[in-house]
């Protein structure tokens, strides 16, 4: 059986206006390998994030995943090792379980020959997942527009121009347990026909910020009434984090997702905005890891190499 290796980036989704919908591929990857074992048993091994606390059987999220992709294919399940590299923290706003579930997909589909196309995979990872907006740029790279009709869900990838200038982000990540399901239950389940309105527009200008690296404008434009407010205020620290990164010199400033973390937007990186915004957590009580990212208009990468032997 060959081996195969799969490389899956973070992602931070939402953008500020693009609740559900926007999503933008980082310079972040974990990385899986997966090869063959005799003893038919499934193993999975972790370094770096998660290592000790994620589990090494079939339970493990990539396993998990991948034994969906063989029960499509009608195919039981070989033995099978995961060797994991995790970089991309869990829980944390950055795509760690997205990339989780399209790791096991994409590596179960190349065992299996790729028999599925990535619209298959996408469709099957956004079901498992419940949202589109890590997914969808996990897959794809780059800054990717998703929209469910139905059961059907359309992910469109943009294309930035080629003289963007260089942009760079400061993830900040509060150590704090502030899951998705929980995010997601602070939400109403109604919005003002005013919040919508505000949204949409700055949705839009968020796009061609980020497209043409027009941070000004994205300064302008990532902002949030759909779920920012509601979020927030559960996240201690995180408001005055946000204004500390503008006032440090950050162009744009969001909650990553469903949080907690947050990401700071800026021509050149500076370690100043992840000072100011450590600050104003420290200030709350909460203790923080920094990032400097890139995005990355690579998605995730499938290499299928030489086999151990059988
Ligand atoms: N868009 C979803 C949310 C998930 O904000 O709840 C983002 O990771």
């Amino acid at each position: 059986m060959a081996s195969v290796h799969v490389r899956v980036p973070a992602t931070t989704a939402n953008l500020g206006p693009g609740f559900d919908a926007l999503g933008l591929a980082l310079d972040l990857w974990n990385e899986a390998e997966f090869t063959h074992r005799a003893d038919g048993r499934i193993i999975v091994q972790v370094r770096g994030e998660g290592a000790g606390s994620l589990p090494m059987d079939q339970h493990n999220a990539i396993a998990a995943a991948a034994l969906t992709v063989f029960s499509q294919a009608g195919q039981a399940p070989p033995g099978m090792q995961i060797d994991c590299l995790n970089r991309i923290p869990l829980g944390s706003g950055l795509g760690s379980s997205a990339a989780a579930v399209l790791t096991g997909m994409l590596g179960a589909n190349a065992l299996l020959g790729n028999p599925f196309n990535n619209d298959q995979i996408l469709a099957w990872a956004i079901q498992t997942e419940g949202h589109p907006d890590n997914v969808a740029p996990a897959l794809l790279g780059g800054l990717v527009v998703s929209v469910t009709e139905g059961e059907r869900v359309l992910a469109r990838k943009l294309t930035p121009r080629a003289d963007r200038p260089p942009m760079f982000i400061t993830l900040i990540l509060p150590e704090m347990d502030f899951p998705t399901h929980q995010a997601r239950a602070a939400l109403p389940s109604q919005v003002s026909h005013k919040a919508a309105v505000f949204n949409i527009g700055r949705a839009v200008l968020t796009c061609e910020a980020l497209l043409t690296g027009d941070l000004d404008l994205l300064g302008v434009a990532m902002e949030d009434q759909l779920h920012q407010p509601y979020r927030l205020p559960l996240i201690p620290g995180a408001q005055a984090a946000l204004a500390g990164a503008r006032q440090a010199g950050a162009s744009a400033a969001a909650l990553s997702g469903a949080g907690p973390s947050l990401v700071a937007f800026s021509a050149k990186k500076d370690p100043a905005i992840g000072r100011s915004m450590a600050g104003a957590f420290q200030a709350a009580g909460v203790s923080t890891r920094l990032f400097h990212l890139k995005p990355s208009e690579a998605g995730a990468q499938v290499n299928e190499g030489l086999g151990n032997g059988d």
